[in-house]
């Protein structure tokens, strides 16, 4: 639906978080995007980590390695001495080995497109929807528990996760818009992490209220369910 998309970039505009790897909607000229690197290295970065924690150690690196070359010709144990603190290490070696690839076997510039960026070291299915819509404005969608719990919602899903995955994806898929699908992925990503919150969202100042089937239900807040382990 359309419509619906447009009402939330209309709010992203406005309420974007500010992240140092962003430039917000209103401060960018037409058509510039965010540099590939920064924006992959921010997505794997967030990966189970929280984006306050992440936030300084991306302008640590950012900092000492500014482009993937830099990167990719760091020492390792550079790299892994400047991860220490954000945790689950496999990540920083993946890292290191996605900047060796994309310098080896891509001239030093990301690829633009999900498939391509799917073959690097590290790039899952979130990561490669992430980079593509976000640094190149490709009509991808991301899923994260974010989206998972918005679509849920939206919809009034009951079905538990991990169930629910397939049919969450295909609600979000029907909802990405062909303008600014990069602006729209982190307009759901922060729908989520700030208004549609998992214990008490906040529907009253939400920008999809009127049409949301869980809050029309009073169901919202018991959403996504999910399968106990
Ligand atoms: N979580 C992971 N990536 C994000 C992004 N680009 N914007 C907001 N939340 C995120």
């Amino acid at each position: 639906m359309r419509d619906r998309s447009l009402q939330l970039l209309d709010w992203y505009d406005v309420h974007a978080r500010s992240m140092p790897w962003r430039v917000p909607p209103a401060e960018r000229k037409a058509g510039a995007l965010p540099d590939p690197y920064g924006v992959w290295l921010s997505e794997v970065m967030l990966q189970q980590t929280t984006v306050a924690a992440v936030r300084d150690y991306w302008r640590k690196f950012m900092g000492i390695w500014p482009t993937v070359a830099d990167l990719a010709a760091a020492e390792d144990a550079d790299v892994m001495a400047a991860w220490a603190g954000l945790g689950y290490y496999a990540r920083a070696r993946n890292l290191l080995k996605c900047a060796r690839a994309v310098v080896a076997d891509h001239g030093g510039v990301f690829p633009s497109d999900r498939a391509t960026l799917l073959t690097l070291p590290g790039i899952g299915p979130y990561t490669a929807s992430a980079v593509a819509a976000i640094a190149f404005d490709a009509p991808e969608t991301v899923l994260d528990g974010n989206v998972e719990r918005v679509m849920a919602r939206l919809y009034d899903v009951h079905t538990p996760l991990p169930a629910a995955k397939p049919e969450l994806m295909a609600l979000a898929e029907a909802l990405t818009p062909r303008e600014r699908p990069g602006d729209y992925a982190q307009a759901v990503m922060d729908l989520g992490a700030t208004i549609c919150t998992p214990k008490s969202p906040a529907c009253g100042i939400c920008p999809w209220r009127d049409g949301c089937a869980g809050r029309i239900a009073g169901t919202a807040t018991g959403l996504p369910r999910k399968t106990p382990k």
